[in-house]
């Protein structure tokens, strides 16, 4: 195996694509990514600036079971971040708030893992590697789960999901994420990779100057702190974090950032207002390149990275799931015994 060939679903602005060109340089392969999918107009934007002339599908539904060989390339490597909304505890309470349908019932994006269990049973990569918010353990008492795994078993070697904390790869990040895995041939166990246990801190993430801008206004710093009070009062939570930069990590920086900050306000000094982190700063606390271009407003910018996954973290699945190919390969071979 010289180069490995993947598709890219439900690619933002393209984590995982990163995370496996990485890993593959890592061990002398090259890389071929067949085509993304992607509905959004602004990820698109991003993708195209950094990934040019590469397929896109964008909506993934568009795709009848009929058409999927024909449409879908053939590739050894699945990799999909589906929408995490309609089973994250922010997302079910919110749905739950405005009566929607929440997880496979949610039939704009819950169900959308059935997209990705169909193109695995036509085209029959060789393996894949899925991500998603840490709550699709639990939810629903883990009835969800058990049913995506019990369909992937059908055809794939999956060996029980992992979850993953970016903090443990070298981000100054708390970001919880379950991986699933899955292959087409076994030859043994798969493990998955240990943390490196890198010692960081917020400030290594941080530009060194930072436009005024993203000082938040009196306004929003006394509606945080009132409504951090009324949060006590009621006992609902702690409302907006104030993030000292010698912290060792923010909160999860999710993709509703850019509304007030909550998740992650930079301390400044006492008496001063805290700052947002900018958009370049939440890149990398995902642990993408300075390299990366994101040519969308800060609005946008904020969304797309507070979507993707933590590099540092699907780049060492990534590596592994590699291994195991080759290995696979050589087992096949005769090579191991
Ligand atoms: C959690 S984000 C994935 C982020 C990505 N893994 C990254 O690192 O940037 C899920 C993406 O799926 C896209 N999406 C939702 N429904 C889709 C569909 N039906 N077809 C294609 N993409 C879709 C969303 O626009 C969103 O960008």
């Amino acid at each position: 195996m010289k180069k490995i060939t993947s598709i890219d679903l439900f690619a933002g602005v393209g984590g995982m694509r990163i995370s496996l060109i990485r890993a593959a340089r890592k061990l002398g392969l090259n890389d071929e990514c067949k085509l993304y999918s992607e509905i959004d107009e602004h990820c698109k934007k991003t993708y195209e600036k950094n990934f040019p002339n590469t397929k896109l599908i964008k909506d993934i539904k568009s795709i009848k079971k009929k058409e999927i060989n024909e449409r879908i390339s053939n590739h050894d490597i699945l990799l999909a971040g589906f929408p995490c909304q309609p089973f994250s505890k922010a997302g079910v309470s919110n749905r739950k708030f405005l009566k929607r349908a929440h997880g496979f019932d949610d039939k704009d994006q819950g169900d959308l893992f059935f997209n990705i269990y169909e193109i695995l049973k036509v085209k029959k990569p060789r393996a894949f590697i899925l991500e998603n918010v840490q709550n699709l353990q639990s939810y629903s008492n883990g009835k969800v789960l058990d049913e995506m795994l019990k369909k992937l078993r059908k055809y794939y070697y999956v060996p029980d999901p992992k979850i993953l904390d970016a903090q443990d790869f070298g981000l100054a990040q708390r970001r919880r994420r379950i991986y699933i895995v899955g292959f087409l041939e076994y030859h043994e166990k798969f493990i998955y990779p240990e943390p490196t246990l890198k010692k960081v801190q917020v400030k290594d993430f941080l530009d060194r100057t930072v436009d005024k801008k993203y000082v938040i206004s009196d306004k929003l710093w006394i509606s945080h702190q009132n409504r951090r009070r009324r949060n006590r009062k009621n006992g609902k939570g702690f409302g907006f974090k104030l993030t000292d930069p010698s912290e060792k990590c923010t909160r999860t920086i999710s993709s509703r950032y850019y509304k007030d900050g909550s998740e992650c306000l930079i301390f400044r000094g006492e008496n001063r207002n805290p700052r947002k982190l900018t958009p370049r700063e939440v890149f990398r606390l995902q642990g993408f390149p300075e390299s990366f271009k994101f040519p969308v407003s800060d609005l946008q910018a904020y969304k797309q990275a507070g979507n993707a996954v933590p590099i540092n973290v699907v780049e060492k699945v990534c590596f592994e799931v590699l291994k195991y190919l080759i290995k696979s390969d050589k087992f096949w071979l005769g090579k191991v015994s």
